[in-house]
């Protein structure tokens, strides 16, 4: 039978350190008996392993996370997550380095000699590129939220990169010319039914609100529409979502970098060149006067009591199928319009996940829509003939292109109240 210690893990740190800094002490004390030196080495490895006990992190829970409220807290995981991108890549990349290394000697051979292993270090090169863009949103992040080392302490962050990729490669789709095929068709119904139901005299009254606003290129291009809407208020409840939406305006405006954004995966690739290949993230020079990127789940999301209005229009693109309960998602933006005129233009697919409850269908929603007293202007026929891409690699093996919901509907005069 084995015997197992009872002794705790931090219990068993601290006692080998200690006596190993007590040897050192006193041979310190013997080589320079007059020096400070031997006891500020004591100190500081003590100092060291305290850091690094299970004590230490439940203090920092106790005393500094409990105090932070839940956002803060996402907003603090987002950075450490953002932080590890680099580490954590790498280290996907070098466990397909070493899978390589466990072929044959002469096949090992061929695969260097078409090209494969420099292949491997490209994607290193690149997951470089990409973390110089993250490290950079970690300063950023810090600065503008004023997060504290000890605050850092605290994250939790989740072992898997997939959240952060995500996060990051939807700068392409928003603020890169590859993202334009995605967006310009979403861009143009919006605007072209904008334009048809709110008058230019009508825009200075009106409030637009675009929930899971993403990286928000959406939001961004309609607050710039001239003359402006009196107010765009993004709405996104991913904290590195937001953070890397609040950096694209930040200073300095000029800075720019290459990012990778096919780079996480070796599958699909006609050549390392696809693979590898960079395009450039350029910050924005201004962010518009009458946009506001709220951090916020927009179920419970309220517009600010300073602005006045008439005429809300909420605008969902890619968003409608992220909904647990679509029942949920109807009845804020039902309340978000509340007494005013409310007009609603949705475009996307219906691909729910996120443990729906209901899965409703494009038929379905539309019924659901005229009992809930909406009245739709706008449904493009045929059905999702309009169809969109969304991160797709164009130049790769796969592409996914989605069926396009489309319709714009207004509150009517008979809404129902819940
Ligand atoms: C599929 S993405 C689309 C992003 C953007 N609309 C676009 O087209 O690029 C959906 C976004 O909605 C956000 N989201 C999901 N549920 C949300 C909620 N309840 N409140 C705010 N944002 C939400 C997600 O974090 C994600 O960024």
């Amino acid at each position: 039978m084995s015997s197992q210690s009872t002794v705790s893990p931090d219990i068993q740190l601290i006692l080998t350190r200690l006596s190993l800094l007590l040897v050192i002490y006193a041979a310190g004390l013997v080589i320079a008996p007059s020096s400070q030196l031997p006891l500020l080495v004591f100190c500081v490895g003590m100092a060291s392993t305290f850091y690094r006990t299970n004590s230490f992190k439940w203090l920092i829970d106790k005393f500094v996370k409990l105090d932070m409220t839940s956002e803060r807290q996402d907003i603090v995981n987002a950075i450490a997550s953002l932080k590890r991108y680099e580490t954590l890549a790498l280290a996907w990349n070098n466990h397909k380095t070493r899978t390589f290394k466990r072929v044959s000697w002469e096949d090992q051979k061929q695969a260097r000699e078409i090209g494969y292993y420099d292949h491997l270090m490209s994607v290193n090169q690149a997951i470089h590129d990409n973390g110089a863009l993250c490290q950079r949103i970690v300063k950023e992040a810090i600065k503008k939220h004023g997060i504290s080392e000890l605050e850092l302490k605290s994250s939790l962050y989740s072992k898997a990169n997939s959240r952060v990729i995500e996060a990051i490669c939807h700068y392409a789709r928003d603020w890169t010319e590859l993202g334009d095929g995605e967006l310009k068709p979403l861009l143009s119904y919006i605007i072209e039914n904008l334009d048809r139901n709110i008058s230019v005299e009508d825009r200075s009254k009106t409030v637009l609100i675009i929930p899971g606003s993403g990286l928000g290129r959406i939001a961004h291009e309609l607050s710039s529409l001239t003359p402006q809407f009196k107010s765009v208020q993004a709405v996104e409840f991913s904290s590195l979502m937001h953070l890397c939406n609040e950096f694209i305006y930040s200073e300095p405006q000029t800075e720019s970098f290459q990012l990778h954004p096919y780079v996480h995966t070796y599958s699909h690739h006609i050549t390392k060149a696809n693979h590898t290949r960079s395009i450039t993230l350029k910050k924005q020079p201004t962010k518009p006067s009458n946009l506001t990127l709220n951090f916020k789940d927009f179920r419970k999301f309220n517009l600010p009591e300073s602005i006045e209005y008439d005429n809300v229009v909420i605008v969902t693109a890619f968003f409608l199928d992220t909904a647990q309960n679509l029942f949920e998602y109807f009845a804020s933006i039902e309340r978000l319009i509340g007494s005013k005129t409310g007009l609603w233009i949705n475009i996307g697919p219906l691909k729910y996940g996120t443990a729906p409850v209901v899965e409703f269908s494009l038929e379905e929603l539309r019924h659901l829509r005229k009992i809930r007293g909406w009245k739709d202007i706008d449904e493009p026929k045929p059905y999702g003939e309009e169809i969109s891409g969304y991160l797709t690699d164009v130049k790769g093996l796969w592409q996914g292109y989605y069926g396009l919901g489309r319709w714009t509907s207004k509150y009517s005069e008979n809404r129902k109240n819940y």
